[in-house]
């Protein structure tokens, strides 16, 4: 017998007048394409009530992974009442059809969910950490990884990811830094772009691209002190000329959905900020696309002292421009209410409302909920061959190396080699933080299975010699005796995963526990042998001490799945390093925040006299940073000749080229990125020293000279001088060089 049920009579009435809606609209021939769903988002929500439109904008964890306090929610409950328009932290072909059915066959409406996850540097497969994955500076290479990323998540039922992270982060005691693209804006706006690119592809109806989000704005980098979720207080031209860019970037490339930050602004925490979600957002940048907030962010307004409950805090957050609410329930429990007493326009309702059902309308949910949910799809496409190599790829383009004396590296395979270190074997770590839902134990290769892939059980020594945190040194004889036999030693070791990411700051940025005493016992015992260090940690660490232990230092970061391969490439020579710093290795905490990008001062230090009194210099420590942005060594060596300037003198209207010669003057092919900084000598405000302003990266074989060319247009000089954009005349100095830590000799003017 047929039984139709209240529910089901509703549901084929709105979707037999939706379809003859719909339908009508294509025969009339309309001006209606397939991007302009305006129409069919307003014929949707003419059928909504009021409770229904709140629903989309509420979002609940699926619980499969905890990204934030536990907090129990009734997703199941809210998700057949119709009262959820978007889940996250649950995957899979099967788990997302299961609920995507409920979404659909079970409501009213039938209105398709969003799934959500923090697809940061890979799903399954993992790419190196976002930082570490920046040290390339290979725009490509990035593209792909979230290209790969989006592929694998798309499979497993998800069309929304919480990336890229675009926070500028100068303290590497916040943990997040580990999460972002480093220090410079210019090198993480082009990041962004790749990200963007990468995980949205060209059409997001495709059933493997997905959403991105472009988080946390804004400001959360610049957190006092490193603490996580700290307050932070800035002036207008820091913030639109450092922390804005790259989130106009992702903008640029058309992210379509944006998130809150935990911090407050000058007093007003993000999810409650006005001024940067309704005047910067959608008047200044007119972004089209929905704004989610953070983990419980709209029930922080309370502690935050800037709302007195939490209907408050709802309020506030709307009205600010807030349209998804991430696990406060706030929206679920008084929207309504605040709606109904006249204290909230339903005119912001239905904005937040139509804008989550337009990116459903792109991700093409209405023609199809379960395109992301073939489980055939998943099982093809998850770890596939060609997405691990990329991932090795990535791995040995995201190591910098730091230091080379006498070309201890690359390693031969005949020498015997003591590996020694709490990393060594490691596959817990290596695929670092926020490894969405990467396996930490049977997928990941170790640097101890890398390096196998070189060299003879037979050459390998191993001992651990001590944890990665704690005070026990009883491994230390075993290691020594162990390196003995060797020619060289090679050290793994750093941070353990959870000690960078969020609420991960330290106050101490050595590496941990006992590691650099094991160190000092080996090269006591062995103060000829030749060691080496790698190194992986999610946030620059001081080095100070090891530097002058040690004879290499490798920076891997947590190089990601098939990173043991990778850093292995990179070893024994089959990948020549070209990884660059994104981010500054300060000397001591003492220094930090220590960044390129300064400004000068009015009593610089002298570069011939740096401790001349009343400088701005300390008394205890060089202001210098022990390795510089955008400094890393290869196994070659690049000259670089005098630059040349295709003008002294150029209007706003022209462009400016400016060229050089590189030669690779040692013995390996190798990649050599060339960076473009320059110096705009006087302002209406001060200008830093140096700003970067272009980047390539190039192949050079050995012995041959590339002539390497840029072209920079007026734009890239202008800046906002805390009332408007401007673009000045005046003098500015430029240069071309393999890292930050340069002194320029060459100016141009731009005269109007
Ligand atoms: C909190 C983090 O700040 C944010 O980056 C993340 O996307 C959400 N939790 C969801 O997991």
């Amino acid at each position: 017998m047929l039984y139709l049920n209240k529910t089901h009579i509703h549901k084929s009435v709105f979707l037999l007048l939706t379809l003859l809606i719909f339908s009508c609209k294509d025969n009339k021939n309309l001006n209606y394409s397939k991007t302009d769903y305006s129409f069919k988002v307003d014929s949707i929500m003419s059928l909504m009530t009021l409770n229904e439109k709140i629903g989309q904008m509420t979002l609940y964890s699926g619980d499969w992974d905890k990204t934030g306090p536990v907090i129990s929610t009734n997703n199941i409950k809210f998700l057949k009442e119709g009262s959820l328009g978007a889940m996250f932290n649950v995957y899979s072909a099967k788990k997302t059809r299961e609920l995507q059915k409920i979404a659909v066959e079970d409501t009213r409406l039938g209105i398709p969910l969003l799934f959500g996850y923090d697809v940061v540097h890979g799903f399954k497969t993992i790419f190196p950490i976002n930082l570490g994955h920046a040290s390339s500076w290979d725009l490509k290479d990035i593209q792909k990884s979230a290209r790969i990323a989006a592929t694998e998540a798309t499979s497993e039922g998800l069309n929304w990811t919480f990336a890229p992270m675009l926070d500028i982060a100068r303290d590497p005691r916040w943990g997040r830094v580990s999460e972002g693209s480093g220090e410079d804006v210019f090198l993480t706006s082009q990041i962004a772009k790749a990200y963007v690119n990468g995980f949205q592809g060209d059409d997001l109806t495709n059933n493997n691209t997905l959403i991105s989000c472009a988080k946390h704005f804004v400001g959360y980098g610049a957190a006092l002190a490193g603490r996580d979720y700290n307050t932070v207080n800035m002036s207008q031209d820091e913030l639109r000329n450092v922390y804005l860019p790259p989130f106009k970037a992702a903008i640029d490339s058309g992210v379509e959905s944006f998130m809150t930050a935990f911090n407050e602004l000058n007093g007003v925490p993000s999810t409650g900020n006005k001024f940067i979600f309704r005047e910067i957002l959608r008047d200044e940048w007119d972004f089209k696309g929905f704004v989610v907030t953070d983990y419980t962010a709209i029930n922080e307004l309370i502690p935050h002292g800037f709302a007195s409950d939490e209907k408050h805090a709802t309020e506030i957050a709307i009205k600010a421009g807030i349209d998804l609410d991430m696990m406060s329930g706030a929206n679920r429990i008084y929207l309504e209410g605040l709606v109904k007493n006249g204290k909230v326009d339903i005119n912001l309702v239905n904005d937040a409302c139509r804008r989550i059902l337009l990116a459903k309308f792109k991700l093409g949910l209405f023609d199809d909920p379960y395109r992301y949910c073939d489980e055939e799809r998943q099982k093809e496409t998850i770890y596939r061959p060609d997405f691990l190599d990329a991932s090795r790829k990535s791995a040995a383009m995201s190591c910098v190396l730091l230091k080379n004396q006498d070309k201890t590296l690359p390693l031969k395979n005949n020498e015997t080699i003591a590996l020694i270190g709490p990393m060594v074997k490691d596959k817990e770590n290596i695929i670092g933080n926020w490894a969405a839902a990467g396996n930490r134990k049977d997928k990941a290769i170790s640097i101890y299975e890398g390096i196998r892939n070189y060299v003879d059980e037979s050459n390998i020594l191993y001992s651990k010699g001590c944890e990665i945190s704690g005070d026990y040194k009883g491994g230390f004889d075993e290691a020594v005796n162990v390196a003995k036999e060797a020619d060289k030693i090679v050290l793994v070791m750093g941070e353990d995963y959870h000690m960078s990411g969020e609420a991960a700051s330290r106050t101490n940025i050595n590496i941990p526990g006992v590691q650099t005493e094991l160190i000092k016992a080996l090269r006591q015992a062995f103060p000829r042998k030749k060691i080496i260090l790698i190194l992986m940690n999610g946030r620059p660490l001081d080095l100070s001490e090891e530097d002058d232990l040690v004879d290499s230092v490798l920076e891997i970061w947590f190089p990601g799945t098939s990173g043991g391969l990778g850093v292995a490439d990179v070893l024994f020579g089959a990948y020549n390093p070209s990884g660059k710093l994104p981010i500054t290795f300060p000397r001591n905490i003492g220094q930090v925040p220590i960044y390129y990008n300064i400004k000068n001062t009015g009593r610089p230090i002298p570069v011939e006299n740096p401790k001349e009194d009343y400088k701005s210099n300390y008394i205890d420590s060089p202001n210098t940073p022990l390795y510089s942005f955008g400094y890393g060594l290869s196994y070659t060596t690049f000259k670089y000749s005098e630059i040349s300037l295709s003008s002294s003198l150029i209007s706003p209207t022209d462009s400016i080229s400016v060229s050089v010669d590189i030669t690779n003057s040692g013995n390996y092919d190798g990649h050599e990125v060339v960076q473009l900084y320059i110096h705009d000598k006087v302002g209406s405000i001060t200008r830093p020293i140096k700003e970067l302003k272009d980047f390539k990266k190039v192949f050079i074989k050995k012995g041959e000279t590339k002539t390497v060319k840029f072209k920079l247009f007026s734009d890239s000089f202008k800046f906002f001088n805390g009332e408007d954009y401007v673009l000045e005349a005046g003098e500015f100095e430029v240069a071309i060089a393999g890292s930050s830590n340069f002194n320029f000799s060459h100016s141009f003017h731009l005269k109007f």
